[in-house]
């Protein structure tokens, strides 16, 4: 083998993991967001078994976020309602009027939104106040005991309930 053709196969070989490594974080902000689009995600918030039944629970976990190239966790709360081993309702903690945390007061047996007094029954039903819709029930599955959460946002503000993240 030639000196010029020994040094033309060295830079071909050099360049193309080079080529991949430059190339790669185009690729991935491509093709990333299509991947996550395609595959929802459920996220482990923990275990049902300690959860009183039919007694609305606050429940944090963190969930992992892309933002660019910026990889974080964030931490989300859900409202869960246990009703059995096997079922259980979950609520985003977002007001559907315009985005406020509402919280459960045992007392009244009623979530209650500090910010306009929208009033919801245990089952997520408008009993009082602005709120255009009940509250939004996120999917969710039980595994081995184990609740698992898709985090969605929804629009607020507006009488049906349409994702938006
Ligand atoms: S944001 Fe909850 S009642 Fe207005």
């Amino acid at each position: 083998m030639s000196r010029r053709r020994f040094l033309k196969c060295l830079v071909g070989v050099l360049s193309a993991p080079l080529a991949a490594f430059l190339g790669w974080p185009m690729l991935s902000s491509l093709i990333g967001p299509l991947y996550r689009l395609d595959k929802p995600r459920f996220v482990k918030v923990g275990s049902l078994d300690a959860l009183p039944l039919g007694m609305p629970v606050s429940m944090n976990f963190e969930m992992p976020t892309t933002d660019a190239y910026i990889h974080s966790n964030a931490t989300h709360s859900v409202w869960v309602i246990k009703h059995s081993a096997a079922g259980a309702t979950v609520f985003s903690p977002v007001c559907p009027h315009l985005g406020c945390h509402y919280d459960w007061y045992p007392d009244a047996r009623n979530f209650i939104c500090p910010c306009h007094g929208s009033v919801f029954s245990v089952d997520g039903k408008v009993v009082a106040g602005p709120s255009p819709r009940p509250l939004d029930t996120l999917p969710s599955k039980i595994e081995n005991g184990d609740l698992y959460v898709m985090w969605e946002l929804f629009e607020v503000g507006v009488r049906g309930k349409r994702a938006i993240g």
